[in-house]
């Protein structure tokens, strides 16, 4: 079959809806298109029991006891500002001490920094050169005023996978809630609130392959009972932690693609970093001084993020951009041409963090097109090479650091 351009490798930031997915959805913007709140008539029960069952897919795919710990928001950002903020405000009494990491999504340290100006303290723990967060540097952050952990699972450029179930028993150890943006790990890797003792969790629909505009954030009810305070005050909807009708289509795609992902994620894991090690393979064979990004092991089956030397991010993209959808450095800050902070974290060179690409393959990518952009990659990289002085240099052995350069 020939191949059709452009080619999506951009996962981290969104997926496409899956056709079963999109199907269960249909009818509940047609014919089933009550209000879950309507108590009496069979158009609100069919929404209200509609609403019920999504939630209870979610509740499993994540290892919830009850799918009444599962509260719909409108997606990933909105779910980590309920976590942080709820908690904040719940918990002020007790304490005004939040610890979260460095590489975090802008949805976490955004907020944390508007806590910040509210009066909490914030550590932001450092990562070590893999982008693995250290349980006992979390320890070590925790003070008698910390109420709040903030831990990402995946991360959402490097894919680093955190030491979760690590980072819970701390917190359980030291009586702080435990809080995790698990947006880019659910449905992917397996995730397990109780196991992972786990008491808040974000997670998202449309990187499921559900729709955009849905999320949901869980809230442990038991061991111990988390309470939150709402950001949205209304209805008093989802029993008074997000006010506003839950959109019944879009609950039922965020159930759906849970469902899928939970039967599927062995199997899918294990074909995606099949690919993904392929394309890895193929660019590390091809070019050199090329490096890999985060974690080798440690990190999500579909996530490929590497460094080339002498070449800036912005320019590969440039090269590729109307046959292959990648991104360098994290979707929502490629407007700017800010290095990603989350590549500057790890410590690398500044050079190698201007010039990060991230590779997000998923459920439709097929091999042939793995192949593809393996080679545009290479062909890419190395034209761009030829054309950079500062790779002909190094290359006739010059050390480039130590130049001095004249400003005319
Ligand atoms: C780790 C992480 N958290 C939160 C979000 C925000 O999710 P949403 O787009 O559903 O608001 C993203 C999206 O890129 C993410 O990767």
């Amino acid at each position: 079959m020939a191949l059709k351009l452009p080619i999506f490798m951009d996962s981290h930031s969104t997926t496409p809806v899956d056709p079963r997915v999109l199907e269960a959805m249909l009818p509940y913007f047609t014919e089933r298109f009550g209000h879950p709140g309507s108590r009496n008539h069979p158009f609100g029960w069919e929404a209200e029991k509609a609403v019920d069952e999504a939630r209870a897919k979610i509740a499993r795919l994540i290892g919830a006891r009850d799918p009444k710990e599962v509260v719909f928001t409108s997606g990933g950002t909105e779910s980590d500002n309920l976590a942080l903020k709820g908690a904040a405000e719940m918990y002020r009494e007790k304490g005004t001490h939040i610890v979260t990491t460095a590489i975090e999504h802008r949805a976490v340290l955004d907020v944390a920094r508007r806590l910040e100006k509210q009066g909490f303290a914030v550590t932001y723990v450092p990562v070590g050169h893999d982008g693995l967060v250290d349980p006992e540097a979390i320890r070590g952050a925790i003070t008698d005023k910390t109420i709040l952990i903030s831990v990402m699972f995946a991360n959402n450029e490097i894919g680093t996978l955190q030491p979760i179930a690590e980072i819970g028993k701390v917190a359980k150890e030291r009586g702080v809630l435990f809080h995790t943006d698990a947006t880019q790990a659910v449905g992917k890797v397996p995730v397990d609130v109780e196991a992972m003792g786990i008491d808040l969790l974000t997670c998202s629909a449309h990187k499921i392959y559900g729709p955009k505009g849905i999320g949901a954030l869980y809230v442990r009810r038991k061991n111990p009972r988390v309470r939150i305070a709402p950001i949205i005050d209304g209805g008093g909807h989802e029993r008074g932690a997000r006010s506003g009708t839950v959109p019944v289509p879009l609950a039922v795609g965020f159930g759906t693609a849970a469902e899928i992902c939970r039967e599927g994620m062995p199997e899918e894991a294990a074909r995606l970093a099949r690919l993904r090690d392929a394309l890895q393979d193929k660019i590390l064979s091809s070019v050199d001084e090329v490096y890999l990004n985060g974690h080798p092991e440690k990190r999500l089956p579909h996530n490929l993020n590497v460094s080339f030397a002498y070449v800036e991010g912005e320019s590969v993209l440039m090269g590729v951009n109307k046959e292959v959808a990648i991104s360098s450095g994290s979707a929502c800050t490629s407007a700017t041409l800010e290095p990603s902070y989350v590549i500057a974290a790890l410590g690398v060179d500044p050079e190698l963090a201007h010039s990060s690409i991230r590779f997000g393959l998923h459920r439709f990518n097929t091999e042939e097109e793995v192949e593809y952009v393996g080679g545009r990659i290479v062909e890419v990289v190395i034209r761009l090479r030829e054309m950079s002085p500062l790779y002909e240099l190094a290359k006739e052995g010059v050390d480039i650091k130590s130049m001095r350069w004249k400003a005319e």
